[in-house]
C-alpha cells in the first residue's frame, strides 16, 4: 500500500500532482512520499511489537539524510555497511546507539569511526575481522559489542544476485563453524560477543525461508548457551519483500506471525533490518518521453531517465511498473502488473539514452500509446535506485523530492555540469 494514486485521471503523490513537480523541477526526478515511508515502518513496528524489536532501517536502500531523519523521528535505528552511511545517520540526527554495522570488508578507519561513535554492535563476518576489531577496540581503550553473522545455508528463493544466506556466498560464518568460532574468539580482549545475526537476501516473498533459517539459528542459540556463551541478541536481518506488482508479497503480519511465535519467551533482544519493505514503494522516478522510435517490429519509448538513475532492471532483471502520469481516458491501471487487462495497449521497450544495450527499464511491456513530451512514472523506485545512481555518460544525478501531504520539498538538488567536474 502506498500514497501514489490516480485522481481525476492524473497521478498524485499524496496531495501533490506529479505534473506540478515535473513543471517546477524538470525530469528525471525521484519523488518520495513521507506518509508511505511512515506507513510501512509502522506496519512492521506493529506486527513485530510482541518482540519489541530494534528496527534498524537499512540505510543502503535509501540514504538521503531527510529520509533517515524522518525514520529516526518515527523511532527507527539503522543498519549500516560503511563509514559513509554512519556519517549520514549522524548528520540526520540518528542515534549511534541504535546502529548495527554489517559488511564483509570493514576497514580500520570505519571500525575506529564506529567505535568512536558508540554504535550498538558490529555484525562480524569473519575471524580476521573479529581479531581486527578487538585489536582496534583495545587500542582505543574500548570494548566492542559484536554479534556473529551466521550463514544458515537457506535458499531465500529470490534472484541469485540478491541471495546472501546460502553457502559459498561471501557473507557470514558457516553454521557448522559457529560453535568453534565462539570457543576461539569470545574471549578476545576488545570484543563483547553477545549474539547472532542472519540476513538471507532481499525481496524474499516466501515465509518458509525465514522459518527454516530461524529454526537453525535457535538450535544454535541453545547449543551456544549450553556451552556457557552469552547470547543476548538475535538480529534477523532484512529481506522482507516489497510489492513491485500489486499484491504479490506477504503483508507485515504474515512475516511476523511466523517469526514472533518462534521467538516468544526465548529471552533474546531482537533486531530486524528492513530496507526495501519500508522504502521501495515510497518512491517513484518521474521521467519524460524524449522520442518514440519504431524499428521493424519494435517500438521503443526513449525517456530522459536512464540506467544511471535506476539500474535494477539492468542489474537484476528487476520488474518496475511503468505508466503515464496523465493516461488518456480509460487507461488508468486497475493494478500494477506486467499485463494490465486494458484494451488498446501497445507492446514497447522503455529505454534510456545511454550507450549500452542494457540501458532499459522494461522490455515488451504493454503501455497506453504515448508520445514525445508525455510524463511516465517508474514505480517502486524508493529503494536501491537513487543510492545506486551514477553519473555514467556524464549525466548529472537527478534530484529527490519529498512530499508531505500537500507540500513538497527538494531534499537533494539536481546536479549541475559544474558538479560533474568539481572534484577533478
Ligand atoms: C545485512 C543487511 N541487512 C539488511 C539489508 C536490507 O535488505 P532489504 O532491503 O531487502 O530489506 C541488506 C541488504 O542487502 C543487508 O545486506
Amino acid at each position: 500500500m502506498d500514497y501514489f494514486d490516480y485522481q481525476s485521471g492524473q497521478l498524485y503523490c499524496e496531495q501533490v500532482p506529479l505534473t506540478e513537480i515535473a513543471s517546477s523541477l524538470g525530469t528525471p526526478t525521484y519523488v518520495y512520499s513521507s506518509a508511505t515511508f511512515l506507513h510501512h515502518y509502522q506496519q512492521l513496528a506493529k506486527a513485530f511489537a510482541p518482540l519489541d524489536p530494534l528496527i534498524c532501517y537499512s540505510v543502503k536502500a535509501n540514504s538521503n539524510i531527510h529520509i533517515l531523519n524522518l525514520l529516526d523521528r518515527a523511532g527507527a535505528g539503522f543498519d549500516i555497511v560503511s563509514g559513509g552511511e554512519l556519517a549520514r545517520v549522524i548528520r540526520a540526527g540518528g542515534d549511534p546507539a541504535k546502529v548495527v554495522f554489517a559488511g564483509v570488508g570493514k576497514t580500520d578507519q570505519e571500525i575506529s569511526q564506529a567505535l568512536q561513535a558508540g554504535i550498538c554492535f558490529f555484525a562480524l563476518e569473519s575471524a580476521p575481522e573479529a581479531q581486527n576489531i578487538s585489536r582496534l577496540a583495545v587500542a582505543a581503550g574500548k570494548k566492542a559489542n559484536a554479534i556473529l553473522r551466521v550463514n544458515p545455508d537457506v535458499d531465500p528463493k529470490t534472484h541469485r544476485y540478491i541471495t546472501t544466506g546460502k553457502k559459498l556466498t561471501k557473507f557470514g560464518v558457516n553454521l557448522e563453524e559457529v560453535t568453534a568460532f565462539f570457543e576461539k574468539y569470545s574471549d578476545l580482549p576488545g570484543l563483547n560477543l553477545v549474539g547472532l545475526h542472519m540476513h538471507l537476501g532481499s525481496q524474499i516473498t516466501a515465509i518458509d525461508p525465514f522459518v527454516e533459517a530461524l529454526t537453525k539459528m535457535l538450535d544454535l542459540v541453545d547449543t551456544l548457551r549450553a556451552r556457557g556463551h552469552k547470547i543476548e541478541w538475535l538480529d534477523l536481518g532484512g529481506g522482507f519483500g516489497a510489492d513491485y506488482q500489486t499484491d504479490t508479497v506477504p503483508l507485515a503480519p504474515a512475516y511476523a506471525d511466523a517469526i514472533v511465535d518462534m521467538l516468544r519467551d526465548k529471552d533474546l533482544c531482537i533486531a530486524i533490518e528492513p530496507g526495501k519493505f519500508i522504502s521501495a514503494n515510497a518512491g517513484l522516478l518521474l521521467t519524460r518521453v524524449v522520442y518514440v522510435k519504431e524499428s521493424g517490429p519494435k517500438r521503443f519509448v526513449i525517456v530522459d531517465a536512464a540506467m544511471n538513475d535506476l539500474i535494477r532492471p539492468s542489474l537484476y532483471d528487476a520488474f518496475h511498473f511503468i505508466w503515464p502520469v496523465q493516461p488518456a481516458q480509460g487507461f488508468v491501471p486497475p493494478a500494477r502488473t506486467a499485463e494490465p487487462a486494458i484494451d488498446g495497449l501497445l507492446k514497447v521497450d522503455v529505454v534510456g539514452g545511454i550507450c549500452e544495450p542494457t540501458d532499459f527499464f522494461a522490455k515488451d511491456r504493454l503501455l497506453p500509446p504515448v508520445q514525445r513530451g508525455d510524463l511516465l512514472a517508474i514505480f517502486t523506485a524508493g529503494a536501491y535506485c537513487a543510492t545506486m545512481a551514477s553519473q555514467y555518460n556524464s549525466r548529472p544525478r537527478a534530484p529527490e523530492v519529498l512530499v508531505d501531504g500537500a507540500e513538497h520539498k527538494t531534499i537533494r538538488r539536481r546536479e549541475t555540469y559544474d558538479d560533474l567536474t568539481a572534484l577533478e
